[in-house]
């Protein structure tokens, strides 16, 4: 029988995008019926039908209204939003990410970590009102400084790379202790505090599991050089941002760019937005505008296999939660 497949395209995608993801699904597995839910409660409502998912996320309850379902596809590379979800937890859905999608992740480190080395924060704030003001403005150069890299996954693996092309020295962390290519050192969980102190450029990269969540606090956070910068590209869950602010504010360590947030939007007035020592970014550092065909190619391979009767690919280890 052709599966009923439900993809919830969020409402901030462009009209464009999505009629470029509901004509690729349906190239994919013609004829299988296609549910597009303007809402989350039409979402709910068509779940009982579904047996394909597909999204950047599912309504709360989504799984328990879909005795049909059987797989999830989420269009993100993190997945801390499905793993716990009823089903998901379970084993009876199969839950798959997006893998390969967010190249532009690795560009957006550099491009923060070239910032600070050459000040433009400061540049930008100085032009801003008018201020000519050399001695603030004298950069670094990141040939020979070290990025350590928390979570040397697919996108960790791919900004090293990078890194070592500019002349960086990479070290960085994961959980298997297996070599990775441009990384000199590589250390277990249990032994961040030596990429911390070591650390130019502290990048996290990690997914969002209860080893993570929280990972770093104030101790961490003055286990950093006062000269290095934290970039967070990952969840903002990961770094204790009350933390982070008094680190910033009281100068344990020298910058901040971050895309992520404990609160997004993060909201008017938060003090993030005010320290001249740190870059914001709105949770944009994977998007580009080639960026959604790449998630609905990723999303059209695997339903070719679903259709097909093969193995799925990238499917998350629930178990380990990412
Ligand atoms: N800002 C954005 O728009 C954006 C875009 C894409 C992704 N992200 C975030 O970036 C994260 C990473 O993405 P990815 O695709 O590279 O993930 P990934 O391929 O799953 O890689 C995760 C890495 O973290 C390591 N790890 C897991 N738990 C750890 C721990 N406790 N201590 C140290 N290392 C640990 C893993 O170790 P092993 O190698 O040993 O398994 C792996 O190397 C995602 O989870 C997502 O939240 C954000």
């Amino acid at each position: 029988m052709t599966p009923t497949i439900l993809v919830v395209a969020d409402p901030l995608v462009p009209e464009a995008v999505r009629a470029r993801l509901r004509e690729a699904v349906r190239e994919a597995a013609p004829g299988a019926p296609l549910i597009l839910p303007e809402t989350d409660a039409e979402a709910l409502e068509r779940a009982p039908d579904a047996e394909i998912a597909a999204g950047w996320s599912l309504p709360e309850g989504f799984t328990e209204r879909a005795p049909r379902l059987r797989w999830i596809h989420a269009f993100t590379a993190g997945v801390d939003h499905f793993v716990g979800m009823p089903g998901v937890r379970d084993g009876r859905v199969v839950l798959t990410r997006t893998v390969g999608a967010h190249t532009a992740v690795p560009e957006h480190v550099m491009a923060l970590v070239l910032a600070f080395s050459r000040r433009l924060h400061i540049a930008i704030r100085n032009q801003i009102a008018h201020r000519w003001d050399r001695p603030s403005g004298v950069g670094g150069e990141v040939r020979g400084q070290v990025m350590g890299i928390l979570g040397l996954g697919q996108i960790g693996r791919a900004l090293a790379e990078l890194a070592a092309g500019a002349g960086m020295r990479v070290i960085g962390t994961r959980r298997t202790p297996a070599p990775v290519a441009h990384v000199e050192r590589i250390f277990p969980p249990d032994r961040l505090d030596e990429v911390l102190r070591e650390a130019d450029y502290v990048v996290v990269l990690l997914p969002v599991t209860p080893a993570t969540r929280g990972l770093l606090g104030e101790r961490e956070l003055r286990s950093m050089k006062p000269s290095a910068v934290l970039i967070n590209v990952a969840r903002g869950v990961i770094v204790q941002e009350a933390a982070l602010v008094r680190a910033l504010r009281e100068g344990w360590i020298a910058g901040a760019g971050l895309d992520v947030f404990q609160q997004e939007p993060l909201p008017p007035g938060h003090p993030l937005y005010a320290l001249d020592r740190v870059i914001v970014t709105p949770h944009v550092s994977g998007i580009t505008p080639r960026f959604f065909d790449r998630v609905a190619a990723a999303f059209c391979d695997n339903l070719r296999r679903y259709a097909a009767g093969a193995p799925l690919q990238h499917i998350v280890d629930v178990s380990r939660g990412y």
